[in-house]
């Protein structure tokens, strides 16, 4: 028997150690909890995606009285940046999450379907998504989802000869 040990790197730092994109992104992703569609949880989320020709797209979770019918803010925010801007690779992502009046203390981690979708778009674009999940405490760095989705199912399972 053998056993296989799979490692996750995640930086840890404080908001003060950010550069200028990245305070920009996290504080792009807080302001659009503001806009959340969340009256079922009252857990706002908001996401901001920053693509390769600069721009910057935002969005935050749509709920819906039947809840399997809501959907993420991360998944808003990359399909309707995949959507409007299919040639643009989005090279870094922000996630923060508002409750109880205040954003979180540590910071959310992306749903497993959320995960799914950053991953498309990792292999779509053929390029990592860099990950900065805000809390008010701590912020997580994550170089690439595969990072938060180890042994994905991938193209190369569904088609073993390409
Ligand atoms: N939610 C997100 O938008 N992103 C996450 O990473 C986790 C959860 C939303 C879904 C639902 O509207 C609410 O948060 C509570 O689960």
């Amino acid at each position: 028997m053998e056993q296989i040990n799979l490692n996750t790197k995640i930086v840890v730092c404080n908001y003060d150690e950010l550069n200028d994109t990245e305070k920009k992104l996290i504080n792009t992703a807080k302001e659009a909890c503001g806009r959340a569609y969340a009256i079922y949880s009252n857990f706002r989320v908001g996401c901001a995606i920053l693509l390769d020709n600069n721009e910057i797209i935002s969005g935050n979770n749509q709920e819906n009285v039947a809840f399997p019918s809501g959907i993420c803010a991360e998944r808003t925010t990359l399909f309707y940046a995949n959507s409007r801007y299919p040639d643009q690779k989005p090279l870094m992502m922000a996630i923060a999450a508002f409750t109880n009046d205040n954003f979180t203390e540590l910071s959310i981690t992306p749903c497993g379907a959320c995960r799914q979708v950053i991953l498309e778009a990792e292999n779509r674009y053929k390029s990592p998504v860099r990950i900065l999940l805000y809390g008010k405490k701590k912020i997580y760095i994550i170089e690439s989802i595969k990072n938060l989705l180890p042994l994905s199912f991938d193209e190369s399972q569904l088609n073993p000869s390409v």
